[in-house]
């Protein structure tokens, strides 16, 4: 190959060998069952498991697990500590380039040793790192197999002072592992103004429509190319029908022909159609409004958003896992679309919002607000509301349960 077509190579020290990440770092982990806790000899599907998750991705291929789709929302590599509403330490964010870089290629190749051939992988990540993750990414995944550069608008323009533009957008990368991967084509929901501009016309019914032509470009010498009701296709054009069916949509009142005698085929509008979803993604902000339900965990993302990104890229029975869960915003995407699911995240704070929310479900931003100013009087949630334990498993590695007893018992009767 010349030199000049070669990939481009992030270089910077402790860049660690591909065989010495996919060498097996065995651990043994255990299910919290109440108060109880068992070795078990595989992660059951359908858990959240508290870890670094370094060590779980190394476990799932040591299991020979195939999972269909990847969505992570790691640190950004924005250098701050990160605390839920309720102001308890969550994670931490303050990792060097170099070592933000190496710690993500290292999962990043893991992840990629575990996915299905046609599975797929979405990263989103802030500004601050777009740059190193895309050419990492084509490292790891080939740049052949990116597929998108997402750009998501996380909230509103704010009252900005800094002297530079107001930052409102994050990113989310988009690769498959192979060129023939799973697509459930997602569709939006049009605005009405489109649909008026688009489907101008009325028919005597009332149903809106809009014409277009019944050439399209190119000649053919079969029967689309040839004569109807005397007229030839206009040059270089052939007819998108043969005249059989044209004669048949005329019966039907599908054409309309203009003064001159020019034919053009009626497009109806029907509610179910929906317009291609683009790179841009401006509908999927994060709680913004009191009245929004939410686990009040920091950098809690878009539920609607990954429930899209789930729909698209993956079918009912399919394995969704997220390797740094947070407050189990895919779980709970996975688990409505009837996916099997697997979150893991090495932070308390996260293991317990995940829990309470498979559990107990999600609570208005505004009851957050109130309950952090009278927080000795929160009553505790209806056991009513508490779902069945088994919706999500809670895992452990048994190195931290044996450094954290009392904490994890904490977390596994939320
Ligand atoms: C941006 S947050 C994810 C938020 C999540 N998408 C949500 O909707 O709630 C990033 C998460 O990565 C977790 N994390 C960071 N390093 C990790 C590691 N090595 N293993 C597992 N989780 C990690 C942090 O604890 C944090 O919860």
């Amino acid at each position: 190959m010349p030199p000049g077509d070669a990939e481009v190579v992030l270089s910077y020290p402790n860049k660690a060998e591909r065989s010495d990440i996919i060498k097996s770092t065995p651990r043994q982990f255990l299910i919290m069952n109440g108060e109880s806790a068992k070795n078990i000899s595989s992660i059951p599907e359908n858990s959240f498991i508290l870890d670094d998750n370094f060590f779980v991705l190394n476990e799932l291929i040591r299991e020979g697990t195939k999972v269909n789709l990847y969505y992570l929302d790691p640190p950004y590599g924005t250098g701050f500590d990160f605390h839920s509403r309720d102001l308890e330490h969550a994670y931490k964010d303050s990792m060097g380039p170099a070592a933000y870089i190496e710690f993500m290629r290292r999962r990043l190749i893991l992840m990629r040793e575990t996915m299905a051939d046609d599975g797929s992988i979405y990263v989103h990540i802030g500004h601050q790192m777009l740059g190193h993750l895309k050419v990492v990414m084509d490292e790891v995944f080939g740049s052949d197999n990116f597929r998108n550069l997402i750009t998501r608008r996380k909230c509103s323009s704010k009252n900005f002072t800094s002297k530079q533009y107001a930052n409102i957008n994050d990113y989310i990368l988009f690769y498959s592992k192979t060129k023939s991967y799973k697509w459930n084509k997602p569709g939006i929901d049009p605005e009405q103004d489109w649909i008026e501009r688009e489907y101008p016309k009325f028919d005597n019914i009332g149903r809106r429509y809009k014409l277009v032509p019944v050439h399209a470009p190119g000649t053919r010498n079969g029967e689309t190319g040839k004569q109807w009701r005397g007229m030839m296709p206009p040059p270089g054009k052939h007819w998108q029908y043969v005249p059989d069916k044209l004669e048949e949509l005329d019966r039907q009142g599908d054409i309309h022909w203009s003064r001159n005698g020019n034919p053009r085929r009626k497009v109806y509008w029907s509610s179910d159609k929906k317009t291609a979803l683009t790179d841009y993604w401006d509908q999927y902000r994060d709680a913004h409004h009191q009245s929004i339900k939410i686990t009040g965990y920091p950098t809690e993302k878009n539920l609607a958003m990954v429930k899209m990104i789930v729909g698209a890229s993956s079918d009912e029975g399919d394995l969704v896992v997220d390797p740094f869960c947070g407050s189990g915003t895919t779980l709970h995407a996975a688990r409505d679309l009837k996916r099997r699911y697997l979150g893991i995240d090495a932070s308390f704070s996260a293991a317990k919002a995940t829990i309470r929310r498979m559990r107990h479900g999600l609570e208005r931003m505004g009851d957050y607000v109130n309950k952090h100013e009278k927080k000795a009087e929160s009553p505790p949630l209806p056991s009513a509301n508490r779902q069945e334990e088994q919706a999500c498993g809670f895992v452990v590695d048994s190195q931290l349960f044996d450094a954290y007893p009392q904490e994890i018992q904490d977390i596994s009767e939320v």
